[in-house]
């Protein structure tokens, strides 16, 4: 399947409030604060950046990918958001937003990128997404998002070597 990346934009506003809400993964809330991020990163806050997938080389966002550095680290990143379209899932697209984020994290000299995910079981086809693509499952906080719903937080070395030795 080939998708052309490209920036999200003022005009694709609507097609990725629709998109954020269409995975059924994030809840309302989440889905709400991901287009006020859009919004200021639009409006120029480079705290988050935003690449879009589209269908060919047409106008239909079907994926976004949205990451930024983590506030007082060093060379630490955060993967805030990776969504693709349902209709458009497992056809590499979500491969191929995350190569292009990690593309442009080793051009800004970055040295890890940081997932925080839900334990959830919806949420299994995810973790074992970033787990096949170089994520290490690196801490749990039981009942975090709720209850019964944990935060799992993924790391991957962009370094290949930093983490190697530490614990697993
Ligand atoms: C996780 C997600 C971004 C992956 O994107 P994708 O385009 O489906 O992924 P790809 O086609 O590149 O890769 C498919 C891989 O993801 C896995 N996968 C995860 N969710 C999948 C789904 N709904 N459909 C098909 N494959 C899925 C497959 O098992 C496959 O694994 P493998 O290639 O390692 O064998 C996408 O499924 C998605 O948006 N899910 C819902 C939102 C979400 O969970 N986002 C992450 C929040 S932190």
């Amino acid at each position: 399947m080939s998708c052309s990346l490209r920036p999200v934009g003022r005009a694709q506003r609507a097609r990725f409030e629709a998109l954020a809400s269409a995975t059924g993964v994030f809840r309302p809330a989440e889905a709400a604060i991901a287009v006020q991020v859009l919004d200021e990163a639009l409006a120029g806050d480079d705290d988050y950046r935003f690449v879009g997938a589209y269908e060919g080389d047409a106008d239909a966002l079907v994926g976004f990918a949205c990451w930024g550095p983590t506030p007082g680290t060093a060379g630490t990143w955060d993967l805030y958001w990776l969504a693709v379209e349902p209709a458009w899932q497992g056809k590499s697209i979500g491969s191929t937003l995350l190569g292009e984020v990690e593309r442009r994290l080793a051009a800004d000299g970055a040295r890890l990128l940081v997932v925080e995910t839900s334990s959830r079981a919806e949420y299994a086809p995810t973790r074992a997404f970033y787990e096949r693509r170089g994520f290490r499952r690196a801490a749990l906080l039981p009942a975090y998002y709720a209850p019964d719903d944990d935060l799992v937080i993924y790391l991957k070395d962009l370094t290949h070597g930093v983490l190697a030795g530490t614990a697993s």
